[in-house]
């Protein structure tokens, strides 16, 4: 028996097994190649939150504004166009221009993504996330690893079932830095809030994020749990770089959120996750004004509601409504050959002139709206109009450019703006 065991124990060490928490890089988006593991999304409009942005990207014009640019520090500024005058429209057809990524390609349990950033966007109406989705929104899961709205005093974490069968049960709080807070995981549970766990560090959200330097989100899916962390910026690991080889989450501590396999079955429940890093403005949570107050912002003025408050006027609103990035990194234990959920163009367009990794930018939308005989309204014509120094003096309604018009040309894509401008009587 000994020889055996001496042969066993020498092919272990010559191969050494793979340790739980230690998952080797698939994916690095950083500096100059910080967009090639990107899609722009497939949709022009926030279709899943109801934002008041304009997906920046998916159109293919040049602008002097890049919202997605490389500093001489190396780091990825990506951010709410801050700079254009948005005039109030009623059908809320002028809106601001914000970044949305969405990873090429999905990966499954085995996983760990990560962020690291020095500053992240925040700000009255300001709405950032850094989360996963499965492949069919609801079913297949979403995981939200760093989220806020508003002046949100910390990061918000979430994860969201289809089904009912998904839960967070208290006693992992043990296992856990954060607080909990609903446990139900299930879309169907209160308006979908999904489970959720609050950090505690202030620097995990907003200004203190910033004025802390930032920090990494590190969000792991094992087999036995889904694992969050935040590491502040004092105390991330020498070893967690851009160009890591691989990362170890034991080294890590406790995690911030623990939701354990046991009260969710994880590959039930959850299908290969898209990795998406975005902003929008108001929607469906930041556009709610009860989230005012508790989140740092004063109610609207009189007869005012999120996008006449904030979406409109000059910009100067989003002066913090920026990323700030190191890189973003995927580990993965499989190599991925799952597609991302929205094909989307690759987020890899032209390089126009200095730092710009960006596509380009375009400053207005004008729609004709059509009243049917039945009294609905319906959009019957959109089209972009291209840097318009001064949009106010812009026409509405009218076609003025039309080189944009390829991207309205599907019969999917006007119905779907059609509804959502309907959305708005
Ligand atoms: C948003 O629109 C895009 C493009 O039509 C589509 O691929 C995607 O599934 C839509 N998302 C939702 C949640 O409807
Ligand atoms: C969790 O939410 C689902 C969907 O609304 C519901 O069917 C289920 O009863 C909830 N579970 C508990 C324990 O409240
Ligand atoms: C955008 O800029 C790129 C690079 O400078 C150039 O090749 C391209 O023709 C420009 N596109 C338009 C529509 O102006």
């Amino acid at each position: 028996m000994a020889p055996l065991a001496l042969a066993l124990a020498v092919a272990a060490a010559a191969v050494p097994l793979a340790r739980a928490g230690v998952y080797p890089i698939a994916e690095s988006m950083a500096g100059d190649n910080f967009l090639q593991g990107w899609n722009w999304p497939d949709s022009f409009y926030d279709n899943t939150t109801s934002g008041e942005v304009f997906w920046y990207g998916t159109a293919e014009w040049n602008s002097s504004t890049p919202l997605i640019y490389k500093t001489d520090k190396g780091t990825t500024i990506m951010k709410v166009d801050d700079t254009s005058t948005v005039v109030s429209n009623p059908w809320h057809t002028t809106k601001r221009f914000a970044p949305k990524l969405l990873s090429k390609r999905a990966y499954s349990v085995g996983t760990v993504w990560v962020l690291d950033a020095v500053h992240m966007p925040y700000g009255c109406s300001v709405w950032p996330a850094f989360w996963t989705v499965g492949p069919k929104w609801p079913v297949g899961g979403e995981i939200d690893i760093m989220e806020g709205i508003h002046n949100q005093p910390v990061n918000q974490m979430a994860l969201h079932s289809a089904e009912d069968g998904c839960y967070a049960p208290q006693t992992n709080q043990a296992l856990m830095t954060g607080d909990w807070g609903s446990l139900n995981c299930s879309i169907g549970y209160s308006y979908g809030a999904g489970c959720t766990a609050r950090d505690n560090d202030p620097t995990s959200y907003g200004a203190g994020f910033a004025a802390a330097g930032g920090g990494v989100f590190v969000a792991e899916w094992a087999p036995e749990a889904i694992k969050i962390w935040f590491v502040p910026r004092a105390k991330v690991p020498a070893s967690m770089t851009a160009d890591a080889k691989s990362i170890d989450t034991s080294i890590l501590g406790m995690p911030t959120g623990y939701w354990g396999n046991k009260d969710c079955v994880f590959t039930r429940y959850f299908g290969p996750q898209t990795l998406i890093l975005q902003t929008t403005l108001c929607g469906v949570w930041a556009g709610l004004e009860s989230t005012l107050a508790p989140n740092g912002c004063s109610a609207y003025p009189s007869g005012q509601d999120c996008y006449t408050t904030y979406v409109n006027g000059d910009g100067s609103n989003y002066r913090n409504a920026y990323y700030e990035i190191n890189y973003v990194n995927i580990f993965s234990t499989a190599v991925s050959t799952t597609p991302g959920v929205e094909g989307g163009l690759p987020a890899d367009g032209p390089v126009a002139g200095n730092n710009n990794l960006g596509r380009q930018q375009s400053t207005s939308v004008s729609a004709s709206v059509a009243t049917q005989s039945d009294g609905a309204t319906s959009l019957v014509m959109v089209t972009l109009t291209q840097n318009i120094p001064d949009v106010a003096a812009a026409p509405t309604g009218v076609p003025t450019k039309n080189g944009a018009m390829s991207r309205f040309g599907s019969a999917a894509t006007l119905a779907a703006l059609a509804v959502f401008v309907a959305g708005l009587f």
